[in-house]
């Protein structure tokens, strides 16, 4: 049928556009018999032939290429030949690492339109997408991270790569998240083995191709293809040191459980449930535009996706009517049309469970609207949908979708916002519209999100990190936060020796003069000292095995009243640093008045002499000095990314931490570890060292003389590890660290999967606690921490 171009004038309606494809196709016809595994630099069959993944064009349905199922044997391979290649690799200089990755950068620039198209066919985004985003912010992280290689000796000093890092990634992003995770990796010097998604993976066998080309030394990289069963296996195996991971909660919570206790470094980049908050004064038109971008960018296959619309009722009607007129102009269509503004859905899997959620949503009573356009019968399609009358407790707004689908809900107040938007579980971005920078900066601080968005959405650079809080994982990819994943110091730990005393070696005690006037110091919780819930009590004994008093035993009930204590006492949180900096001095300033006293007591506890005792009491009054300083100079970046933008990189506080004390230095390691947290705004539920709990009691009066707020530290004495337990299965807690034994560190790892909460153990490890390299740092303040980017775009 012949168009006129005087009709095309009228209708304004677009032609097809599509991306040429053969030389691709061309490719992919070169591997008639499916592609082996990129181990050691060379293509490895794998040990079974027969198994293998098809992988399919979502907008046809038709086969592409056939990739291998590495097993157990496979996987072992790949991670030998990067034991092999780290060998090599981590005594380059930054500089030759550099180049390597600066060449690799190079090549995914010269082969854009090829990936591009590539990518397109296999996840079935729009071309427009892969040729616009992925493929460039791909080949900037392999820029920025060359230059982080050639830093290296200057700006992480003292840092050292870990070894092997298996990396497991999903398929909305498949190239990006790929260059996410190998770039910083092998910059640190770090040699990878990686697991592309099953639905797509053919971008990474290509990569695997430029790697060859880019003359990468053997073994750097090794790519290995496979379903959950591999990933699994990689994640398990022994050799491997650190494990990052993009996907769902679900698989990121058996990762959390499958490393546990295995001293495994992880970071987890997992599911959201974002709002996008409109405010009544917010550029409408604009606003339209970045909702398109939030959640229908990639088919709202988006872990970041601005999927919960939140809108002031006064503008509430006139935003939606905006939305459903653009809605009613879209494109659906072919990948690889340049001018459509959705493609396809990744797999039929996924589209039914999308729509099952939609079923499901307005079963609860949501109302479904979706735009009178037409949709491609063959592939694998779903219509952009927009779900109003959505309930706080209804799915949709509840349960990550991952599919083209927004919820409406509207609200009157900031505060009313605030509250809707930190409604979930998740917490990965946030998108703020309003023409009122101060209102819109103050939601950015209030929102629990990893990343906000102001007047913008969807913005990523290699320099400004990313990542969430609560259950959308912990640990950042990009810019120097994102480096610190891939490294570790060198010095950390104490070569041998334990922290905690062996129960099997604590004396008898003996209660021949036991004090017959009941004198048991109670817990400290909410600023009150507090008679424990089971009103039992511990024997403590001196060094010599002398009866020297009594603590109580806390329990379950005693730690979930210090929980409720600590997160009621959120002013703390919002304090000013300087505010935080005057508490630490004068808690110092209380201690060293005294510094006779708490002496006196340690000697008679760990049986020091009255010389080291001494030391040990300055030691913990020059600690709090020295995060009474740190308080407001642990401050945050403003990152340049190339776009027309801002990125405020911001240390926030984690919240409500859990500490778990060692015995060594008793008074210096429990105050090396409150200090951190009270310098940066956490309130937490500590408990002491189980074998010295008195030096721990005796500071409840230092801390009621110096004006630390109630709940802000909340102190349970009792059994180390019954109390632990209980920590890491509160899910109120944001984070625990524990300086235990080896078993204890497993249990709060596996134990903290539930609401993912971030960990810092020891894994039976011990540190110097009096050395400034282990005792105190840098280190602690990142551990009590996270980033918050807030992007701010200028210009008209
Ligand atoms: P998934 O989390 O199962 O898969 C992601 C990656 O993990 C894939 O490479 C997969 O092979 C691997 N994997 C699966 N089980 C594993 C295990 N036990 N150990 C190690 N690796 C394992 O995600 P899936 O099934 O592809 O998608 C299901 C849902 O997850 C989506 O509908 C979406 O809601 C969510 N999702 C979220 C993503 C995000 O970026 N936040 C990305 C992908 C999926």
């Amino acid at each position: 049928m012949s168009t006129k171009v005087a009709e095309i004038f009228e209708t304004m309606a677009y032609g097809p556009a599509p991306e040429q494809s053969d030389y691709v196709q061309e490719w992919l016809d070169g591997h008639p018999d499916g592609f082996d595994l990129f181990i050691g630099g060379k293509w490895v069959a794998p040990e079974d032939k027969k198994k293998t993944i098809e992988s399919r064009d979502p907008a046809t349905g038709k086969p592409l290429a056939r990739f291998s199922i590495a097993g157990k044997a496979d996987v072992d391979k790949a991670v030998e030949a990067a034991q092999k290649g780290f060998a090599k690799w981590s005594r380059l200089s930054g500089h030759q690492r550099a180049r390597h990755l600066y060449a690799l950068a190079r090549l995914i620039q010269k082969n854009s339109r090829f990936l591009s198209v590539l990518e397109s066919m296999d996840n079935g985004k729009p071309i427009r997408e892969t040729r616009d985003l992925d493929i460039p912010l791909a080949s900037r992280h392999f820029y920025h991270h060359a230059g982080w290689a050639q830093l290296m000796d200057s700006e992480l000093a003292g840092y050292e790569p870990l070894g092997v890092v298996g990396q497991v990634i999903p398929w909305n992003f498949p190239l990006l998240m790929m260059a996410w995770k190998i770039a910083p990796a092998i910059a640190a010097g770090n040699c990878v083995v990686l697991k592309p998604a099953e639905y797509t993976s053919l971008t990474a066998l290509y990569f695997a191709e430029m790697c060859r080309e880019a003359g990468l030394p053997d073994g750097v990289v090794n790519i290995i293809t496979g379903a959950g069963d591999t990933g699994e296996m990689l994640v398990r195996h022994e050799a491997v040191t650190k494990i990052a991971f993009t996907g769902s909660t679900d698989v990121g919570r058996l990762i959390r459980k499958a490393t546990a206790g295995t001293g495994k470094k992880l970071t987890l980049e997992l599911g959201g449930k974002s709002p996008f908050l409109v405010f009544d004064d917010a550029d409408l038109d604009s606003t339209v535009e970045g909702l398109v971008d939030a959640i229908w960018f990639n088919q709202g296959q988006v872990c970041c996706a601005g999927s919960r619309l939140l809108v002031e009722e006064g503008v509430a009607d006139r935003l939606i009517e905006k939305v459903k007129h653009r809605l009613n102009h879209f494109r659906l269509g072919s990948p690889l049309d340049k001018a459509v503004d959705m493609g396809a859905i990744v797999d039929p899997v996924q589209r039914d469970r999308i729509d099952s959620l939609v079923n499901q949503s307005v079963t609860e009573g949501a109302v479904k609207w979706q735009p009178d356009v037409s949709c491609p019968t063959e592939g694998c399609y779903y219509l952009p949908t927009l779900l109003t009358d959505v309930s706080p407790a209804n799915v949709a707004a509840r349960e990550e979708i991952f599919g083209p689908v927004l919820t409406v809900t509207t609200f009157r107040t900031l505060a009313e916002a605030t509250e809707l938007a930190n409604n979930s579980r998740y917490g990965l971005s946030a998108s703020v519209w309003s023409e009122n920078i101060n209102r819109a900066l103050e939601i950015a601080g209030m929102v629990k999100a990893g990343v906000v968005w102001i007047n913008c959405t969807n913005q990523f650079d290699a320099a400004c990190g990313f990542g969430g809080y609560r259950e959308s994982g912990f640990g950042r990819e990009g810019g120097r936060e994102g480096m610190f994943e891939y490294l570790k110091r060198s010095d950390e730990w104490r070569k041998s020796g334990s922290d905690i005393i062996d129960k099997a070696k604590l004396p008898e005690i003996s209660t021949k003069h036991v004090d017959v006037i009941d004198r048991t110091p109670k817990n400290y919780i909410g600023g009150k000292q507090k008679r424990p819930d089971g009103g039992n009590s511990l024997a403590v004994a001196g060094h010599d095995g002398k009866f020297v008093g009594r603590v109580g035993d806390g329990n379950r009930k005693d730690i979930r009243d210090a929980v409720e204590a600590a997160f009621k006492a959120e002013g703390w949180s919002k304090a000013t640093a300087h505010n935080r900096a005057q508490i630490l001095y004068y808690i110092a300033e209380n201690l060293s008045i005294r510094e006779e006293e708490f002496a006196r007591r340690l000697s008679l506890l760990t049986g020091a002499s009255a010389k080291a005792a001494k030391a040990e009491v300055d030691a913990s009054i020059a600690r709090l000095f020295s995060y009474g300083a740190w308080a407001d100079k642990f401050d945050g970046l403003v990152h340049t990314p190339p776009m027309r933008n801002i990125a405020l990189a911001m240390n926030e506080p984690l919240g409500v931490m859990g500490v778990v004390c060692p015995d060594t230095a008793p008074l210096l390691s429990f105050i090396s570890l409150i200090a951190p947290h009270l310098a940066m705004g956490n309130r937490s539920v500590v408990i002491p060292s189980q074998r010295y709990p008195l030096i721990a009691t005796d500071f409840y009066q230092v801390l009621e003389t110096s004006d630390v707020p109630g709940g802000a530290i909340n102190i349970v004495t009792g059994d180390r590890e019954g109390l632990a337990k209980v920590l890491a299965q509160h899910d109120q807690l944001d984070g625990i660290w524990y300086f235990g034994s080896a078993e204890g560190s497993e249990m709060v790892e596996r134990l903290s999967a539930d609401n993912l909460k971030r960990t810092w153990v020891n894994n039976g490890k011990a540190r110097d606690w009096a050395s400034s390299n282990q005792g105190e740092g840098r280190q602690f303040l990142r551990e009590a921490t996270q980033v918050k980017n807030v992007w701010l775009p200028y210009g008209d």
